[in-house]
């Protein structure tokens, strides 16, 4: 039997990758250091019991090295991932994690024979656009003093709106610490790998969605902020005006693509976008989540908030993991009806709300347009 290693195997991810490694009958290692607010309860109760959890933080030098012994395959999630504005801890978890698990496997000659490495979408930033003409533009970042006054899109030197397009792996545009960080992984996993002869594949997963995304955590996105508001009765507040777009994915299609890539040799070494292939606005979605809770006469609210931050419009273009022969199979309204499952499960949903909007509040990250 293969032994597998899962950094972050506690998280949302990991543990759903966790639980198909070992039905398909991988022994498996997890390494996760339970941090908060992730975990606000320590060890979550759905561990899978027939992987060995080890405690603890990548960066632990002797603790990693003792927790490769022995290892095959490394699928690594564990990552910072929040609003706060303190930038060096994504470099920290992020980059000097990947880069001291290529570091220990160099050094000790361990005989890994794949890494997976998790990156996300936001390295594509706003992605690409295209002109009335029909030439391509690569947006950077909106300026406050657009956001301010409540301009949303992108427009040409003509004024005239620019239409977002399906972006491949081929574009990174970076826009915030936790995506450079990101991109700085891909980076690192991608050069390293092929320096040293370990195959090493890079997923870069949109929005993902289903059971076990953290309460907790207020960097985690609009399923679970909206399912909470209509699940307790409330309104949710939709950011900017609610018609940017976005692709979300169903967490048993990112596991599909975490094995497929395992076993695909053909994969190694690149980069792949894995995604739900179908655009949503955020207002579309809403209404997803109200008519899932039977709360379709609720408006939401519309208040002209908006995060810094935030990419106007974020798709992924994944033909190229589909050559593999991978497909979403799963629909946002699967993976609503999941999550709402799980959430009528917890039993400490009441005060998880107001604590994630608090804390964005407290943090000035969301802010309102100055009329
Ligand atoms: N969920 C998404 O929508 C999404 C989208 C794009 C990319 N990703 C990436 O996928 C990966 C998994 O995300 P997730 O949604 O499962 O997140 P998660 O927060 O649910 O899981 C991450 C896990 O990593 C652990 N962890 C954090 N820092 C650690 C450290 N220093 N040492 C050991 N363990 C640590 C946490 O305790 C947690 O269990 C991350 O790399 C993330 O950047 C997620």
């Amino acid at each position: 039997m293969s032994l597998v290693l899962v950094t972050g195997g506690a998280g949302f991810i990991g543990s759903h990758t966790v639980d198909r490694l070992v039905e398909q009958g991988f022994e498996v290692r997890i390494l996760d250091n339970l941090q908060k607010p992730v975990h606000m309860k320590g060890q979550p109760t759905y561990l899978n019991r027939k992987a060995e959890f080890v405690y603890g933080d990548v960066r632990d030098r002797e603790l990693l090295l003792k927790t490769l012994q022995g290892v095959e395959y490394i699928f690594h999630f564990a990552a910072y991932q929040d609003y706060l504005p303190d930038f060096s801890t994504f470099f920290s978890v992020n980059a000097v994690g990947t880069a001291l698990i290529y570091e220990l496997t160099v050094e000790h000659h361990l005989p890994v024979k794949k890494i997976v490495v998790a990156s996300s979408q936001f390295v594509q930033g706003e992605g690409l656009y295209t002109k009335r003409n029909g030439g391509l533009v690569a947006p950077t970042m909106r300026g406050l003093a657009d956001l301010n006054a409540g301009r949303w899109d992108w427009f040409d030197e003509y004024h005239n709106p620019l239409e977002w397009m399906w972006t491949p792996e081929t574009h990174a545009n970076p826009p915030n610490s936790y995506a450079i960080s990101k991109y700085t992984q891909e980076l690192q996993a991608l050069r390293l790998g092929k320096r040293y002869d370990i195959p090493t594949v890079v997923l870069r997963y949109s929005i993902v969605q289903g059971a076990r995304q953290s309460l907790y955590n207020a960097y985690s996105g609009a399923c679970r902020i909206f399912s909470l508001n209509y699940l307790l009765n409330k309104t949710p507040t939709i950011y900017e005006d609610g018609k940017q777009s976005r692709d979300f994915v169903n967490i048993h299609d990112v596991v599909d693509a975490n094995l497929l890539v395992l076993r695909s040799p053909e994969a190694n070494y690149e980069v792949f976008n894995v995604g739900g292939g179908k655009a949503y606005t955020i207002l579309e979605f809403d209404r997803i989540v109200a008519t899932e809770f039977d709360r379709q006469e609720s408006s939401p609210n519309i208040p002209g908030e908006f995060r810094l931050g935030d990419t106007r419009n974020a798709c992924s273009d994944i033909s190229k993991l589909k050559l593999l022969g991978w497909s979403p199979k799963r629909t946002a309204k699967d993976s609503v009806t999941e999550y709402k499952l799980y959430l009528i499960e917890q039993t400490d949903i009441g005060d998880v709300l107001s604590f994630a909007e608090k804390k964005m509040k407290d943090l000035d990250v969301v802010r309102r347009v100055v009329r």
